[in-house]
């Protein structure tokens, strides 16, 4: 009786509306509009192989499969998986490698993707170069008879320095390599790597898809048959899934995500141009500034430039300070919640990376980084400048 109540999504749905009504249907034993939380490790079969599609809670779970159908709607894929964490949707993407293989790595990926790639998966025969993949130039030097991957962050943590989509997707195609983005800090709001030619894409849900600083996940957006069918026996077979209240939170959080990156784009820039003109600022790393080297790029591959802002104040001392000063921005590690956070990668995010190779990719001591939330923009600035006075 609530089939009638089924939300038909138009083939056309424009993006909010996708993220609000993807995957989801009212609950067909109540009518509930919100997908419920199913809290439960088994299903009662009718006979001995009769059952509804559901047969353990780690192989499915309607809140989980709510949630990867929403996630790859919104990504424009063809099916999602959901995972623990960030993490663990990265290491699902690892096992499509078989040992012997090598990936070309984006040099200022995230942290603990290096931290995974360089003390963990090394040990299993896989082999990672690091390359600037913002000169696309570098990355083809780098392909080897065994490169079978590449995986690229643009913008990236903390730099924000971009790759070019659509000219890494035909690169990719050329030499028969997986093109693998990870979209955390952008969000799909502003950038949607498969439009481009990627093959997966992945997310921390943790940043700006949960978007309320309150779950740890990931997610791997598919789009070939055979990464999908390996994806969905991989997730069964490690057993890393999201639980089905981490996946609920998801769920609420990607409804408000199109009015969420708005502000925080809004924000971002807004917070970029007042620390452009602080004369205690001496460059200011921001993908919607005309002063970044890729701001052509980032116009044409991004609607939006996203909620993440880097600075440099010239010492770490300085750095150190305005950390210690600020009232309102909360001193954290992580980014994509709707509060304003401030923090200090070298010592915080990026603490795992050594320091010869952070300054080799311009991760100086004396950067900070902010993510910047939904707060009235005013506030934050004037919390900002009194850090720096
Ligand atoms: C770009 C990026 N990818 C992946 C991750 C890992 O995500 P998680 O912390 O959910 O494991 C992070 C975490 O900060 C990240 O910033």
């Amino acid at each position: 009786m609530y089939r009638s109540w089924i939300v038909k999504l138009p083939s056309r749905a424009r993006f909010s509306t996708v993220c609000l009504h993807a995957g989801q249907e009212p609950d067909p034993s109540t009518g509930a509009i919100v997908t419920p939380i199913y809290q439960t490790s088994t299903y009662v079969q009718e006979e001995l192989g009769r059952h509804k599609g559901y047969e353990y809670g780690r192989t499915q779970n309607p809140t989980r499969l709510a949630v990867e159908r929403n996630l790859a709607e919104i990504e424009g894929g063809r099916a999602g998986f959901a995972f623990a964490s960030g993490m663990a949707a990265i290491g699902a993407i690892a096992t499509l490698l078989r040992s012997g293989d090598h990936v070309i790595v984006s040099e200022n990926v995230y942290g603990g993707t290096f931290r995974l790639f360089d003390k963990v998966l090394s040990r299993y025969q896989l082999s990672f170069t690091y390359v600037d993949t913002s000169a696309l130039d570098r990355v083809e030097d780098a392909i080897t008879p065994s490169t079978r991957m590449l995986f690229v962050e643009t913008p990236t943590n903390p730099i924000l320095s971009l790759t070019d989509l659509r000219a890494a997707s035909d690169l990719a195609r050329r030499h028969d390599l997986r093109l693998v983005v990870d979209n955390t800090f952008a969000s799909p709001y502003n950038q949607r790597p498969i439009e481009y030619g990627a093959d997966l894409v992945t997310h921390s849900t943790t940043k700006y898809l949960n978007g309320h600083s309150d779950s740890i996940g990931g997610v791997v957006v598919a789009t070939r048959d055979e990464d999908i069918e390996w994806l969905q026996f991989i997730q069964n077979s490690q057993g890393a899934i999201l639980s089905p209240f981490d996946s609920w939170l998801v769920l609420r959080g990607t409804k408000t995500l199109a009015v969420r990156m708005a502000q925080h784009n809004i924000n971002a820039q807004t917070l970029a141009e007042f620390l452009e003109t602080h004369p205690k600022v001496k460059q200011v790393l921001y993908p919607g500034l005309p002063s970044h080297p890729q701001h052509e790029l980032a116009k044409r591959q991004m609607r939006g430039f996203g909620g993440m802002i880097a600075f440099d104040v010239g010492t770490m001392e300085a750095a150190y300070s305005v950390c210690k000063r600020v009232r309102l921005m909360a001193l954290a590690e992580s980014l994509g919640g709707v509060e304003t956070l401030i923090g200090h990668p070298a010592a915080m995010t990026h603490a795992s990376v050594p320091k010869e190779r952070r300054e080799a990719i311009g991760l100086t001591d004396s950067l900070v980084r902010i993510s910047v939330g939904i707060e009235d923009p005013a506030d934050l600035i004037e919390d900002l400048a009194q850090a720096l006075r």
